[in-house]
């Protein structure tokens, strides 16, 4: 049995990004997951969970992201070993940037490179996913799908699943803010309406059609124009503190748009490289926070590639 160590880098991922609630998705360069394992004779455990929220992870195998997906990705594949787990998260859970979706796929792929990349990538994101619908209760595979193949990725559809990924352009900066307050996906769930009007179909339609439209195109000002979501956002904004503040900031400081993270709280901003400075939109976002008395991290990065082995 070989007892090499295998150390996968899991990226953050953004979702929904306006009206593709479930579909959309896109990696990011920083911050990562870094999920580490080697093969043991049988059994899966997990030895060490380090980083921010680590403490909110549980080291039961059948309860954590990272060996659920891993354990889908052996069966699948008939293993004949056991594989041992260290997490080092970069992502706190509870974040809104894919933290379960980087657990998830970080194992997923971990299990991939171990077993001899027999799966297809799509076959990985299906165990990532199959995951994902265990931590936050419903299956989706809008973080998952990202974090695996990098990118900008749209799930055409879950049955049969198929996934598409287009290249994001080049001078698509990215702004992450995220406050110091923590929201589950399944909470962030709960609030959502069951029903949505016609109006608000045909509006949800028009965006997502056109950023699919201006992220293969490249058209920066069109993708300002193409993020807007008149469902989930509204009925999320209750969890969030000072959501719309944050987000009016960072359009003051230089954002093409700015708009709810995932499932929240974090603060997503999308800027042009080439004219304008992520650091200030950061700022800009970080001080609503401060001085609402809350602590903010914030990530100036990229669109990055995804899950990889270091
Ligand atoms: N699309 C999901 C949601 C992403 O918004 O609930 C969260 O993981």
């Amino acid at each position: 049995m070989s007892d090499e160590w295998v150390r996968i880098a899991a990226p953050a991922t953004t979702s929904n990004i306006g009206a593709g609630f479930d579909v959309f998705g896109l990696a990011f360069n920083e911050p990562c997951d870094i999920i580490e394992g080697r093969k043991i004779e049988s059994g899966i455990r997990i030895t060490s969970i380090e980083g921010p929220g680590a403490e909110m992870i549980p080291y039961d195998p059948e309860k954590n992201s990272v060996t659920i997906a891993l354990a889908e990705v052996l069966k699948r594949t008939n293993a004949d070993f056991g594989v041992e787990v260290k997490i080092t998260k970069g992502i706190r859970p509870g974040s809104g940037m894919g933290s379960s979706g980087a657990s998830s796929a970080g194992g997923a792929y971990l299990g991939h490179v171990l077993t001899g990349e027999k799966l297809s990538l799509t076959e990985v994101i299906m165990c990532a996913a199959a995951a994902e619908g265990y931590t936050s209760g419903t299956m989706h595979a809008d973080n998952v799908a990202p974090c695996v193949l990098g990118g900008f990725t749209i799930i055409r559809s879950y049955e049969p699943f198929e996934v598409l990924r287009v290249e994001p352009p080049k001078n698509l900066g990215l702004v992450v803010a995220l406050p110091d307050v923590v929201v589950m996906t399944a909470d962030s769930r709960a609030v959502l309406p069951e029903h949505v009007k016609i109006k608000d179909l045909v509006y949800h339609v028009g965006h997502a059609t056109s950023l699919v439209y201006a992220m293969m195109t490249g058209d920066l000002s069109l993708i300002g124009r193409a993020v807007g979501d008149v469902v989930f956002e509204p009925a999320r904004a209750k969890l969030v503190p000072h959501l719309k503040e944050a987000e009016k900031a960072a359009m003051a400081h230089g954002a093409i748009v700015s708009f709810l993270g995932g499932s929240g709280p974090c603060v997503m901003s999308f800027y042009d490289k080439d004219t304008h400075k992520g650091d200030v939109i950061a700022e800009a976002v970080k001080k609503v926070y401060n001085e609402n008395g809350l602590k903010c991290d914030v990530w100036v990065t990229d669109c990055g590639a995804g899950c990889r082995r270091l």
